[in-house]
């Protein structure tokens, strides 16, 4: 036999490869050997003929084991998982069939890397696709290896890559804001408390404050960190870690600030569509995907108000809503669901927001923020205006009853030539989760957190 030629499954340079072959009556001229290795993901039995596809990363490519080989015992016991390494030449698939590529692999040899177990232990008793959600989260080193589970994980990466370009585009700058830290940025009841050397101090809620105070030095800023959150609750879209993708802008107004947002997530779902893998993957698992259109819808907080009363939708309470109650996530995503476009709802009152949040000029009851809602998901950013006046940051600290100590660094910043700025954080699992339909942000994340759950 010739030598073989050690290809990637994804290889399609005709270098590479050489001519794939039509039939056994054509010549083989041009047509190499080649050799490729991965790991099973479907064995078919048909006839004498074994069509086994091998799976390197996303990537697929079927071989045929005939004859003699589909007959041997390593042939005869393949499971899914086992790693192998094929060696033949590359044929165009009969008309009529279909495999990755339009190529199929005719092994003349093939040899074993290492089994994967038969019986109790084969890999799709374990980890059937459609399996209880909690024993998948537990096996999540194995389930993340079917199609849906590797699908997300890889547009995760490209989704993050369109962030960082866009951005780049757009001249915001990214820097890295610490993760351990000894203040708050939204309320006391989700800190994650740790000792540090003897000090109490919080795995960060968000990177906000720090990307505020890099500002005067390098302009536009952006991080894409991890936020920690206490979550007592078990929902649909809260982890106990998330990644935070979040951004300060500087010498702007709350107009600026939306029209930003919808620049950003524009072009991040344009880039995101625009790889071929991930935009056909998108379009696999949703379908009926929308890219939103500008400008999105505004509302304000008031105005949702009146619009969950006329419809009907109560509160937790199971009273009709009045202005200054916190629109649960039930309410929220009835409503988001109904209007079905990108909202973005703003002006909330002060009580139910952050300290650090700009009252608003015309209306001194609520702040210059804003939620950005998408259907199925609901809230996936929070952004506002920041209070940039000295005295009145002083006087939020105390109505809220925290001590300024802490936040000298903060303060800080309204002292040495303050602006007025704003900013966001936009949840990468939830964005995702609207994106590619997904149920619960769980399935966004690599190996989620959240209460209950620290493993594996
Ligand atoms: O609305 P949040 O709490 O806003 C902030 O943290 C601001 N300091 C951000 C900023 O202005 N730089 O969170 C922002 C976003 C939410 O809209 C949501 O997408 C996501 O972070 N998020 C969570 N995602 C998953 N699990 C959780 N527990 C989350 N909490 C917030």
């Amino acid at each position: 036999l010739p030598a073989a030629k050690l290809i990637n499954i994804a290889e399609t340079n005709p270098e590479a490869i050489g001519q794939l072959r039509k039939s056994k009556d054509e010549p083989s001229s041009g047509v190499l050997r080649v050799r490729v290795q991965g790991r099973v993901q479907r064995v078919a039995k048909q006839g004498g003929l074994m069509f086994v596809t091998l799976r390197r990363g996303l990537n697929l490519m079927q071989c045929l084991l005939a004859g003699e080989l589909a007959k041997t015992y390593d042939a005869l016991t393949l499971m899914r998982e086992t790693s192998m390494e094929v060696f033949g030449e590359l044929w165009e698939v009969p008309a009529g069939a279909h495999a990755p590529l339009n190529r199929e692999l005719h092994a003349d040899y093939f040899r074993i890397i290492a089994v994967a177990p038969g019986g109790d232990d084969a890999f799709t008793n374990l980890v059937p696709e459609d399996g209880d959600p909690n024993t998948l989260l537990n096996l999540r080193h194995l389930t993340l290896r079917h199609d849906k589970p590797s699908a997300v994980m890889f547009v995760r990466g490209v989704l993050e890559g369109a962030f960082h370009t866009a951005y780049k585009e757009m001249d915001v700058k990214k820097v890295s804001p610490p993760a351990l830290v000894q203040t708050q940025v939204e309320g006391g009841a989700t800190l994650f408390k740790f000792d540090y050397y003897g000090e109490t101090s919080y795995l960060t809620q968000s990177s906000q404050l720090y990307l505020e105070t890099v500002l005067p030095s390098l302009g536009d800023v952006y991080c894409i960190e991890k936020s920690f959150r206490a979550e007592k609750s078990l929902t649909r879209r809260h982890l106990s870690e998330y990644t935070h993708i979040e951004a300060e802008l500087d010498f702007i107004t709350f107009d600026d600030l939306l029209t930003h947002l919808e620049a950003v997530i524009c072009r991040v779902v344009d880039l995101t569509l625009e790889d071929p893998v991930a935009g056909e993957l998108v379009k696999k698992y949703n379908p009926e995907f929308k890219k939103p259109s500008r400008p999105f819808l505004r509302m304000r907080y008031a105005d949702a108000i009146e619009w969950l009363r006329e419809k009907g939708i109560k509160n937790t309470e199971g009273n009709d809503h009045v202005f200054g109650d916190d629109i649960a996530e039930a309410a929220e995503r009835k409503m988001t669901d109904e209007i079905n476009r990108p909202i973005f709802l703003t002006h909330f009152p002060v009580e139910i927001k952050a300290f650090y949040m700009q009252k608003a000029d015309d209306d001194k009851r609520v702040t210059e923020s804003v939620d950005l809602l998408m259907p199925g998901v609901g809230e996936v950013v929070g952004g506002s205006m920041r209070i940039w006046d000295y005295e009145e940051l002083l006087a939020a600290y105390k109505r809220e009853g925290i001590d300024p100590a802490g936040y000298f660094w903060y303060l800080d910043q309204r002292k040495y030539g303050s602006s007025p700025h704003g900013g966001y954080g936009l949840g990468a699992e939830r964005f995702l989760a609207w994106l590619m339909k997904l149920w619960t942000v769980r399935e966004a994340c690599l190996y989620p957190r959240f209460m209950g759950r620290c493993t594996p």
